[in-house]
C-alpha cells in the first residue's frame, strides 16, 4: 500500500482521497483554505456529493486533512494534484492554483510522483517538468493522469471507471502510477504526457458537443413538428452512436464543460487553428439557456412584473454546484426583463451569485403567484411538479420544462400549459373538469 498526498480539497481531491483511502491507501489532503480543512477536520464534507461523507467516514484512520503541505508530503510516494483550473478572461485555463502547488513543495526525497489530475491543456506536463528541473526536483517524477469522474457520481465513477488514463515521461513512473490503481480492475490507457491530457479536453468537448447537437435538433424539432424525445431515442439505439447526452435541454453548465471546451478551443487557437465545431458548440450553448426567455414571452409577453419560479439552481441534479449553472443566466436575464424571480433548491445556495431572486424553502412557496415555473435541474423532487396543489397557487398555470423532465400528456390534464425543449407545446386548455355533484331524489 502506497502513502498518497493530495493538494486541493476540492469534488476531485476529496473523492480522490477518500477512494484511494478505500483501496487501503494512506492518504493526507492538503488545502489552503483553513476553514475547509478544520470542517473536515471535524466531520463535515464541505461539498454535497452522495456517497462521500459514507466514505471518508469509513476510511478516517488513513485519511487525514492538513493545511500544510510538508505534512501532505512527507514521505508521500505520489503528490496528486487536484487543484482548480478555471477559465481566465481569455477563455484560457488559469494554472496559478497548480503553480502554487509547485512553490508549496518542501524539499522531497526519494522518487516521490507528482501526478497530474486536475484537468490542464496541452503541453502543461513540459512546463510544469521543466519547472521542477529549475527546481532541483528533478528526481521527482511526472505523470498526468486526468480524471472523469461526473459531480453526482463521483464515487461511484472513480471506483467503476471506464479508463484510467496514465501518460508519462519515464514509463517506470507510469508503472508506478498503474499499480497504484489496480485494484479498480480499469481498463487502464497509456500514453504521452501531451496525449494524456488532450484525451481529457477531447472527452469533455465531445460530450459538450453531442449536447449541443441534440439541442439544436430540439430546436428544428420544435419548428417542424417533431418531437426531440423520440427523435433521441431512436438515434440512441444505433449501436455506433448510443444513447448518452442526448438529452435536449437548456444547455451544460458546470466547472467542467464550460471552461475545457474554451481551454481546448483556446490552445488549438493559440497554436494556430481556428476550431470552429468547437466555437459553434459553446455558441449554441449560451443561446440555448436564453431560449427560456422567449418561450415565456410567448406566454406571457412582457416579463415586466412577472413572477417567474425558476426550479433547481445547480447546474445538475445530486450536487450543490453553482458554477457555470445556467439558473445563473436565466436570472439576470429574467431580472434585466424586469420580472420578479424566485429560486428553490434542495441543496444549492447560491447566496451573491442570485443577487436580486428570493431564495424559497419550497417548491409551493417558489410557486405561489407565479406566473410560470421553470424547470431548470431536473431534480428527482420536481417529478411531482405537476398537481392540483401547485396549480392552484400559481397566478398562471405555465410549466415551461428545461430539461424535459416531465410527460407533458399528465402536466396538460391537470391543467397547465406546457413548453418544454423540443417536443410540441401545449396552451392552457382550462381546467379539469370536475364532474357535476349527484342529485339527491328530493
Ligand atoms: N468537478 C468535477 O466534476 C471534475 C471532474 C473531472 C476533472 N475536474 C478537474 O479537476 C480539477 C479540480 O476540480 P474541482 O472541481 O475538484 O475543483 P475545486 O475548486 O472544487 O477544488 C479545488 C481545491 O483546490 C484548493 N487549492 C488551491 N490551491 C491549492 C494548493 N496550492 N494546495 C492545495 N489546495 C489548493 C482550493 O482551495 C480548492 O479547495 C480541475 O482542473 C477540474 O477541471 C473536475
Amino acid at each position: 500500500m502506497s502513502r498518497v498526498g493530495i493538494f486541493g480539497a476540492g469534488w476531485v481531491g476529496l473523492v480522490t482521497g477518500a477512494c484511494f483511502a478505500e483501496l487501503g491507501h494512506d492518504v493526507v489532503v492538503r488545502d489552503v483554505v483553513a476553514e475547509k480543512v478544520g470542517a473536515l477536520e471535524a466531520g463535515r464534507i464541505p461539498i454535497h456529493e452522495p456517497g462521500l461523507p459514507e466514505l471518508i467516514e469509513k476510511n478516517r484512520e488513513r485519511l487525514g486533512f492538513t493545511a500544510d503541505a510538508a505534512e501532505a508530503a512527507q514521505d508521500a510516494e505520489f503528490l496528486y494534484v487536484c487543484v482548480g483550473t478555471p477559465s481566465t478572461y481569455s477563455g484560457d485555463a488559469d494554472l496559478s492554483a497548480v503553480w502554487s502547488v509547485l512553490d508549496d513543495l518542501p524539499p522531497l526525497d526519494g522518487r516521490p510522483i507528482l501526478v497530474m489530475k486536475s484537468t490542464v491543456p496541452v503541453g502543461t506536463g513540459d512546463k510544469v517538468r521543466a519547472a521542477l528541473d529549475a527546481r532541483e526536483l528533478d528526481h521527482v517524477g511526472y505523470v498526468a493522469n486526468p480524471e472523469f469522474l461526473a459531480e453526482g457520481t463521483a464515487v461511484r465513477d472513480f471506483m467503476n471507471a471506464d479508463r484510467v488514463v496514465i501518460g508519462a515521461y519515464e514509463p517506470e513512473d507510469g508503472d508506478r502510477v498503474e499499480a497504484l490503481h489496480e485494484t479498480l480492475g480499469a481498463p487502464v490507457v497509456r500514453s504521452d504526457v501531451a496525449s494524456a491530457e488532450m484525451i481529457k479536453l477531447a472527452a469533455n468537448a465531445f460530450l459538450a458537443t453531442r449536447i449541443s447537437f441534440i439541442n439544436e435538433i430540439a430546436n428544428v424539432c420544435e419548428l417542424v413538428g417533431a418531437d426531440v424525445e423520440e427523435v433521441a431515442r431512436g438515434v440512441g439505439l444505433d449501436h455506433r452512436l448510443g444513447p448518452h447526452f442526448l438529452r435536449a435541454g437548456i444547455g451544460f453548465g458546470g466547472s467542467c464543460f464550460p471552461k475545457d471546451a474554451s481551454a481546448l478551443k483556446q490552445l488549438a487557437s493559440n497554436s494556430g487553428y481556428h476550431f470552429q465545431l468547437l466555437s459553434a458548440v459553446i455558441e449554441v450553448n449560451e443561446l440555448q439557456k436564453r431560449r427560456v426567455i422567449a418561450k415565456l414571452q410567448k406566454h406571457l409577453g412582457k416579463l415586466r412584473d412577472k413572477r417567474i419560479a425558476l426550479l433547481g439552481l445547480s447546474f445538475k441534479p445530486n450536487t450543490d454546484d453553482m458554477r457555470e449553472a445556467p439558473s445563473i443566466v436565466l436570472a439576470s436575464r429574467l431580472l434585466a426583463e424586469g420580472a420578479e424571480v424566485r429560486g428553490w433548491d434542495p441543496v444549492a445556495s447560491p447566496g451573491e451569485l442570485m443577487k436580486g431572486v428570493a431564495i424559497c424553502e419550497s417548491v409551493l412557496e417558489a410557486v405561489r403567484d407565479a406566473d410560470a415555473a421553470v424547470i431548470v435541474t431536473e431534480w428527482d423532487e420536481l417529478r411531482d411538479l405537476p398537481s392540483p396543489e401547485v396549480r392552484d397557487a400559481m397566478r398562471n398555470p405555465l410549466i415551461v420544462d428545461g430539461r424535459n423532465l416531465l410527460d407533458p400528456e399528465v402536466v396538460e390534464q391537470l391543467g397547465f400549459a406546457y413548453e418544454g425543449i423540443g417536443r410540441v407545446s401545449s396552451p392552457f386548455s382550462g381546467l379539469p373538469e370536475t364532474p357535476e355533484p349527484e342529485q339527491k331524489p328530493a
